[in-house]
């Protein structure tokens, strides 16, 4: 297991923690593979009720690496990104994340597929695929306008601006804004205390809660990834990616 990603045991818990603190914990090929390989290992593992995400104190997840972005974008349904994105979707325990710092991207449209979240006042979320020329994934284009309604999830998805966790509490993004050095502790005290449940009742309970939901999110998934794909190789996306390695503004002026 790559050191970017720690896996701990909490007894019935497992723990997986971004942990690339020099680059904001951004996600590459090999963090989504040993993500997915580590939540493939907790859906078999019995006794295992629950996992939690976690970053670093300071940092949840810059998203998706925007070098890998421009190198070796997700070409196929097999690309671990995918993989991941699929496995969230069709995780039949509970899914917890604790979050600090920046959650950019994927670190917020993951959110959408976790059972309870638990954010530090220091959390800051932001959704900027339209900033780098994108569209919206995992999808975040189904289930932010159910959950926040169009009108801000137009203007969470059209603008990209970050917002923070009393906003993300007021859109029910997130459960409980907490002291930022409490946030972990307090994710895996809540995911604890799930695990001394009644197994069979708190599984079907689940499947109760997503029933009828994987379908359509698998279809719009597949829906969002052909739009993404071929963004990711526009010029649009081009300016955007150099712009960031440049640390200036994209300008998209010259484009129809
Ligand atoms: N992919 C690749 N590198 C990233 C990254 C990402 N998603 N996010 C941050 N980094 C790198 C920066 O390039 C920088 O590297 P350097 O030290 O070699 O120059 C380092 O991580 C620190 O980032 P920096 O931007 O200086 O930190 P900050 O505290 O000022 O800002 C963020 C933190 C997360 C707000 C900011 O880095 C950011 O917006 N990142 C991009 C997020 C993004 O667009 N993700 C893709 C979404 S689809």
């Amino acid at each position: 297991m790559s050191d970017e990603i720690i896996v701990r045991r909490h007894g019935q818990v497992m723990e997986i923690a971004f942990n690339r603190p020099d680059k904001k914990n951004a996600l590459t090929v090999a963090m989504y593979e040993a993500v997915v390989a580590a939540m493939d290992q907790a859906r078999e593992a019995p006794g295992l009720r629950v996992v939690v995400f976690s970053g670093t104190p300071e940092c949840f997840t810059s998203g998706n690496d925007v070098g890998d972005f421009m190198n070796s974008p997700p070409v196929d349904e097999n690309s671990p990104v995918i993989r991941f994105l699929q496995a969230l979707v069709t995780f039949p325990k509970i899914l917890v994340a604790a979050v600090n710092g920046p959650a950019v991207g994927v670190g917020t449209t993951m959110l959408l597929h976790c059972d309870l979240v638990y954010a530090g006042e220091n959390a800051r979320f932001q959704m900027p695929f339209v900033n780098l020329a994108l569209v919206p994934e995992a999808g975040s284009s189904l289930l932010l306008p159910q959950l926040a309604g169009h009108r801000k999830a137009a203007e969470l998805l059209l603008l990209g601006e970050a917002f923070d966790a009393g906003q993300a509490r007021e859109i029910g993004l997130i459960n409980e804004v907490c002291a930022d050095d409490a946030t972990r502790e307090r994710a895996l005290e809540r995911a604890g205390r799930i695990a001394t449940r009644a197994p069979e009742a708190v599984r079907l309970t689940k499947a109760l809660l997503v029933e009828g939901r994987s379908q359509p999110l698998m279809e719009r998934m597949a829906l969002e990834g052909r739009h993404f794909g071929e963004r990711l190789q526009s010029p649009e996306a081009r300016e955007a990616f150099t712009a960031f390695f440049e640390r200036r503004e994209p300008d998209f002026s010259r484009f129809e």
